[in-house]
């Protein structure tokens, strides 16, 4: 039920995927801490058994579990017993951050429109693996970083939030790729604040929130 202000509030109960280092997750563990981010992290799992990640979430007390692809037959399989952890939980938004597999129509179905993914170009440039790659080969100017709500299509989902990073001259990989996450790290924080205030609302392939967006 919306508020006065039109806000359409849910109670933000957070289960993030990863599959490596973690730094987004971090900065949503950071956020929650601080109490800069409205919300609780109720599991954290990994698809692989050594994500940095995971000591992330053990060091903050947060259930973290490794489900291994491998047990299960199917994609599909995998993802059903991703969504029955998560409901299992009490989830109510999915974050992935730096899940490093594609997400089925199970997971989907599970939580419609309520997984943000973190993506280090300004999409609809560059998806897929090695973004920043793709846009330093390209000659790009102008990258950035995306969280969007995932759908069937890959990194294809509407955006929530982007926010640009130039190219320099003299960039690689690695120097790209830390200034990318640095706003990584400040956008997924603030789209899981503005899904759980229930001020994004998908209209066709865009969001539009009420109230500012930033
Ligand atoms: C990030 O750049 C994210 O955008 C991409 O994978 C990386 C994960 O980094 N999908 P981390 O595991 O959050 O440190």
């Amino acid at each position: 039920m919306p508020d006065k202000k039109g806000y359409d509030p849910f109670s933000a109960r957070l289960g993030i995927l990863i599959s490596g280092r973690g730094s987004n997750l971090q900065s949503i563990i950071d956020a929650v801490a601080t109490g800069a981010l409205d919300a609780s992290i109720a599991v954290v799992i990994s698809n692989r058994p050594d994500a940095l990640g995971l000591q992330r979430a053990r060091d903050a007390r947060i259930d973290a579990l490794y489900l291994d692809p491998r047990d299960y037959p199917d994609r599909d399989a995998y993802d059903r017993a991703i969504a029955e952890r998560l409901r299992g939980r009490g989830v109510t938004l999915v974050c992935l951050a730096g899940f490093m597999r594609l997400v089925g129509q199970p997971l989907l179905d599970a939580f419609p429109l309520r997984i943000l993914n973190v993506h280090p170009s300004l999409l609809p440039a560059f998806p897929g693996l090695d973004a920043q790659r793709q846009a330093l080969d390209h000659g790009a100017c102008v990258t950035g970083a995306t969280v969007h709500l995932v759908s069937s299509d890959l990194d294809g989902g509407p955006i929530v939030l982007q926010a640009a990073v130039p190219l320099h001259d003299d960039d690689t990989v690695e120097s790209l790729s830390a200034r990318i996450l640095e706003q990584e790290h400040r956008l997924l924080p603030q789209a899981v604040g503005l899904m759980a205030e229930g001020r994004v609302k998908v209209v066709g392939r865009r969001t539009v929130t009420t109230g500012p967006r930033h």
